[in-house]
Formats: structure tokens, C-alpha cells, sequence
């Protein structure tokens, strides 16, 4: 089986759960110092695809480059992915146009970032933050800034943990993909 189907079955099984995990992966990338970083993202369906939003000013945008891989794990299942991923770009127009459903403190965010600081660098206080947000100039019509991204995932080395067995021993597979095909394998858990 394709596992991206068992990861689409999962995801809507534990959607159905209430599973607020369903929504989200994380992403890890390697920092510049060699260093792992993990961070905690919204998982997307965007055209039948998993996807990933984020601002190119962060740290996570460029530590892509180096590699990065996601983990997921849905409590209401007791299901766990792990994957390699490439990450392949969406189009611009599809950015803009999902971009405008984001609330506004993050769209107001991402011109920020743009024009005035860098995601994730440190601010004085979060009252300057606020005051200095407060006073941003912003464009009009509000549309979506160049450093708004988003990326489809390709995933690659996928491996499935469910711990969900009635005898204990958790079920582990995992998938490589030889040219076209997903070679499906089992692992000690
Ligand atoms: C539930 C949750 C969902 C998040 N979703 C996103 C997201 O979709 N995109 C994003 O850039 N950051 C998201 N964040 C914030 C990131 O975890 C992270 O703090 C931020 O992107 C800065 O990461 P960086 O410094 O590693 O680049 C989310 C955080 C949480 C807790």
C-alpha cells in the first residue's frame, strides 16, 4: 500500500477523534552549528498534498537547504510518522490566495518580519513589540508579502510506529521508495 494513503486514512481517523494533533507535524532541520532544531508546525492539505507554511526571514526557512524531516504523532491513535521530506515550493498565486484566510496578527506578522525585524530574533520587550506593531505601517490592499512561502512535502523514508497492538508489540513499517515504488519493510520496534 501507497503510504501516504495510510498517512491521509490516519490523519482523518484521528480528525474524526477530535485529535488536535491531527493538524500539526514537526518539523526538524539542522542549525548552523550543527546543531538539531525541532519545531512545531501545521500539517496542510493543499491540493491533495501534505504542505508547509512559514516566513522566509526565519531560521527554519534557510536551514531547509541542509535537510529536514518531519515527526507526527496522533495520541487519539497511537500512531507515530517519521519522514524524510523534500520540500518542493507552491506557487505564488496559491500562497497569496491561501495567505488571505490567516487571521490577521499573522499576516501583520509577516510584514513585520519583512520589513522591519527578523522572525525569531529578539525584540526588547514584548510591550515594544507591541507598541512598535501598533505603530507599522502596512500596505493596502493587505496582501501577502514575497516572504509568505510555502512548500509541498515529498516524503521519502517514511516510517510507521503503531502502538495500538492488543498483544504489545508495536507494529513498526517502514517505506522506502526504490525509483516509483514503496518498499515496504518491518522493524524491531
Ligand atoms: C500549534 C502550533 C502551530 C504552529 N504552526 C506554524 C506554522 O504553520 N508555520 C510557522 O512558521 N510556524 C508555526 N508555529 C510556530 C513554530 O513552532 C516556530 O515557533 C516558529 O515558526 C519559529 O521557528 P524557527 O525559529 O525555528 O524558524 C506553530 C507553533 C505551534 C505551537
Amino acid at each position: 500500500m501507497d503510504p501516504l494513503v495510510n498517512i491521509a486514512e490516519d490523519r482523518a481517523r484521528a480528525r474524526v477523534a477530535n485529535d488536535p494533533m491531527a493538524a500539526l507535524c514537526v518539523l526538524a532541520t539542522v542549525g548552523a552549528g550543527g546543531y538539531p532544531q525541532a519545531r512545531t508546525l501545521v500539517l496542510r492539505d493543499l491540493n491533495e498534498r501534505l504542505a508547509l507554511f512559514m516566513n522566509a526571514t526565519s531560521p527554519k526557512f534557510q536551514q531547509l537547504d541542509a535537510g529536514a524531516s518531519i515527526c507526527m504523532y496522533m495520541p487519539s491513535i497511537q500512531v507515530q510518522y517519521r519522514a524524510q521530506v523534500d520540500l518542493v515550493p507552491i506557487d505564488p498565486a496559491l500562497i497569496a490566495e491561501s495567505w488571505q484566510l490567516r487571521p490577521r496578527m499573522p499576516k501583520v506578522l509577516d510584514w513585520f518580519y519583512t520589513h522591519r525585524q527578523v522572525q525569531s530574533s529578539t525584540v526588547s520587550s514584548r510591550e515594544a513589540l507591541q507598541a512598535a506593531i501598533a505603530e507599522f505601517p502596512l500596505p493596502e490592499p493587505l496582501i501577502a508579502p514575497d516572504t509568505a512561502r510555502g512548500f509541498y512535502l515529498e516524503l521519502h523514508d517514511i516510517e510507521r510506529l503503531d502502538l495500538a497492538q492488543p498483544d504489545g508489540l508495536h507494529n513498526r513499517n517502514r517505506w522506502v521508495k526504490n525509483e516509483s515504488r514503496w518498499v515496504l519493510s518491518t522493524l524491531l520496534p
